[in-house]
């Protein structure tokens, strides 16, 4: 399957940069915060590593790994909207002197990175953007050092059935009505919910992940199924 979204999405993204931060924390109700410290705690890695958050937005997933992992590592944040790394630089900057952090802008299916260079990829709300999930999984597998972990963060859809409807009339009818107030774009926050009520099943996204290569899958539900945090080894 070919990648055919991808200026929509990557002009999507710059049009909403200035206001995604915010934006993320109101429609979650600040669960994204909490989200992607679980992500962080859950990966694994050894003493002055390199780790690559694909799709790293404005940089919150970074300034995560640099709050509970420490300044020792090396952080190479990489995504395809030079809005949004322009708003991470900025954030970067600010929040996290000391550490050895880098911005590459890169498309996940063209990965500028030589093989086998990270302790841990990760990737958080990104992975539903990118068609062609299997190549993207297939190019963090060949970027991972061997044991290497990968950890994928997503926004999944709740089974339980009230809450499922709840929730499906809040994202279908609040959240792109509150999305376009505060940004002033349409299209992006009625791509959201699609783009999310068309993610794969946990157990179906777990097999594109085993036929990347990646072993011991796992996946975890948060907040009632909102979010899904995956994590598999090379
Ligand atoms: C919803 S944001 C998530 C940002 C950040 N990871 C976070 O936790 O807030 C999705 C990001 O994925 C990036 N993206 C989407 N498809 C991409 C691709 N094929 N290659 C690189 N970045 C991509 C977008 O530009 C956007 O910054």
């Amino acid at each position: 399957m070919k990648n055919i979204e991808l200026p929509f999405v990557r002009d999507m993204f710059n049009a909403i940069a200035p206001r995604y931060d915010l934006l993320n924390r109101l429609l979650s109700l600040r669960q994204d915060v909490y989200w992607r410290r679980k992500m962080i705690s859950r990966i694994k890695i050894p003493e002055q590593a390199t780790i690559l958050d694909m799709a790293c937005g404005t940089g919150d997933v970074i300034l995560e790994i640099i709050r509970q992992k420490g300044t020792g590592n090396t952080v190479i944040g990489s995504d395809f909207s030079s809005g949004m790394l322009q708003l991470a630089d900025k954030k970067i900057k600010s929040e996290a002197s000391a550490s050895q952090i880098f911005l590459v802008a890169g498309n996940a299916l063209q990965m500028p990175f030589k093989p086998e260079i990270f302790d841990s990829v990760t990737i958080a709300f990104g992975i539903r953007n990118i068609n062609d999930k299997l190549s993207a999984l297939k190019a963090f597998h060949y970027g991972l050092k061997k044991d290497g972990m990968l950890a994928v963060l997503e926004l999944t859809t709740p089974q339980k059935r009230f809450f499922r409807s709840l929730y499906l009339f809040y994202f279908r009818k609040i959240l792109p009505m509150i999305g376009r107030l505060v940004s002033g774009k349409i299209k992006a926050y009625q791509y959201l919910p699609d783009s999310v009520l068309n993610f794969p099943s946990s157990r179906d996204f777990a097999d594109i992940m085993l036929s990347a290569g990646f072993s011991n899958v796992k996946w975890q539900k948060l907040t009632f199924g909102i979010a899904t945090l995956y994590t598999g080894k090379k």
